[in-house]
């Protein structure tokens, strides 16, 4: 398929109707590889749930939802802005963090599945919810990561421990629980996906021991390149994950039972840029900024994981140079790009940063007490359309 890459022309039509800084993404692209990974495995009961906090764009969502996608949720904000997108109860599974019985209770309330991710949760839900249904989050020790931040399976807070097993059966009998589902998550992003697969394998082993199961999730993770990798072989993968769960249903009682995989990046990372403005340029103790829109408020991947975007400059200019690309927040790690080798930029100059889809807007914040950019969708027609406005500043002083 063709990269998503916006021309000078559009740039600036989108730049001038919209303002910048900008997120703009493509429905092509996005529902491209939603088809991927909805193919990625053939089985009747086979559900991709897109994980949301990658970006809950009400729209973005309606359009992965047309797909023929489940979601997960990992906040009550997650659940109502699903619902706002059409997702049903029975297609929404929430996966919790360390939450209150309220919030456990908000969706039991609707009748979505709570998936918890310790004992002692366990152990509430069953006080405030006995006889219910439940899933478990599992840790099956393997973990994997573009950094170690973002590493879950192993040591990390999440999930129980599989020599716990024991004792998970036996909290969900002190209260009627019915154990439904076991999902996990080793991490996110993994390019190459052995540790992927033998994770699966740990947890479709771990299912043996649980007999009223109606879902096995084997979590999100699948990577994309940001810097000219090789793109994930999802033909091998599909072949690893096809062999380890024909294996696991010959032998399994429930012969309905769901099996989900849970993307979040894959899904929606390359179908958005971020577009911003170059509004200085200078050199301090010789070293060269570009001093554009883009704080880390916008884009905090770069500050918090040393992450590398691509950077395209929309100007005519022949001549590079190396240079860092800084934003506009009071702090020396507001850097997007460090040492980059890019075309000579000038003060009014575009530039848009690659793959900013995921992990994007909906890590944004109004740090500095700046406004959270506009979101604009390319629909398959061509046409653009606003799909959430720009903060105004009465937004921020609607905080009193
Ligand atoms: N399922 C669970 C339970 C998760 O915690 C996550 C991501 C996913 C699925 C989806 O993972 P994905 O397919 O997107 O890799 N902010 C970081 C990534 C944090 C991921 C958190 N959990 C970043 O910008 O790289």
């Amino acid at each position: 398929m063709k990269e998503f890459r916006l021309s000078k022309s559009q740039i600036e039509q989108l730049a001038e109707k919209y303002g910048s800084p900008l997120y703009v993404y493509d429905e092509e692209t996005l529902r491209t590889r939603c088809r991927e990974m909805k193919n990625l495995v053939s089985y009747t009961h086979f559900k991709p749930n897109y994980s949301a906090k990658a970006n809950t764009n009400i729209e973005l969502l309606k359009i992965i939802r047309s797909e023929g996608f489940h979601v997960d949720a990992m906040s009550v904000g997650e659940i109502i802005l699903e619902e706002a997108a059409g997702f049903l109860p029975e297609e929404i599974l929430f996966i919790s963090n360390n939450v209150t019985s309220q919030e456990m209770q908000f969706a039991v309330d609707r009748g979505i599945t709570v998936s918890v991710d310790s004992l002692s949760q366990l152990e509430t839900f069953g006080r405030h919810f006995p006889g219910k249904k439940v899933g478990v989050r599992l840790n099956p020790g393997v973990g994997a990561g573009h950094n170690k931040k973002v590493i879950t399976g192993g040591k990390s807070k999440f999930g129980i421990e599989l020599e716990e097993i024991t004792t998970i059966k036996a909290i969900a009998e002190k209260y009627s629980l019915h154990i439904v589902g076991i999902n996990q998550h080793i991490g996110s992003l993994f390019l190459e996906g052995s540790k992927y697969v033998s994770a699966c394998h740990t947890l479709f082993e771990a299912a043996r021991e649980f007999d009223e199961l109606e879902f096995v999730d084997l979590g999100g993770g699948f990577g994309v390149p940001y810097q000219g990798e090789d793109r994930l072989d999802l033909e091998k993968l599909s072949r690893q994950m096809q062999q380890v769960i024909d294996e696991f249903l010959e032998s399994y009682r429930n012969k309905e039972l769901e099996i989900k995989i849970e993307p979040g990046r894959y899904v929606v990372a390359e179908c958005g840029v971020l577009i911003g403005q170059v509004n200085s340029i200078k050199v301090n103790y010789s070293e060269k900024y570009v001093g554009t829109d883009l704080g880390f408020n916008v884009l905090m991947r770069p500050v918090l994981y040393d992450s590398y975007h691509g950077i395209v400059v929309y100007n005519n200019s022949e001549e590079e140079e190396k240079v860092t690309v800084v934003g506009n927040i009071c702090e020396t790690g507001d850097v997007i790009a460090k040492d980059r080798v890019l075309p000579v930029m000038m003060e009014g100059d575009y530039i848009a940063v690659e793959t900013a889809g995921a992990y994007g807007y909906s890590m944004s914040s109004n740090y500095n007490a700046r406004l959270r950019p506009a979101e604009v969708l390319i629909q398959c027609d061509g046409t653009d359309r606003l799909i959430r406005r720009r903060d105004s500043l009465e937004d921020l002083a609607r905080q009193l």
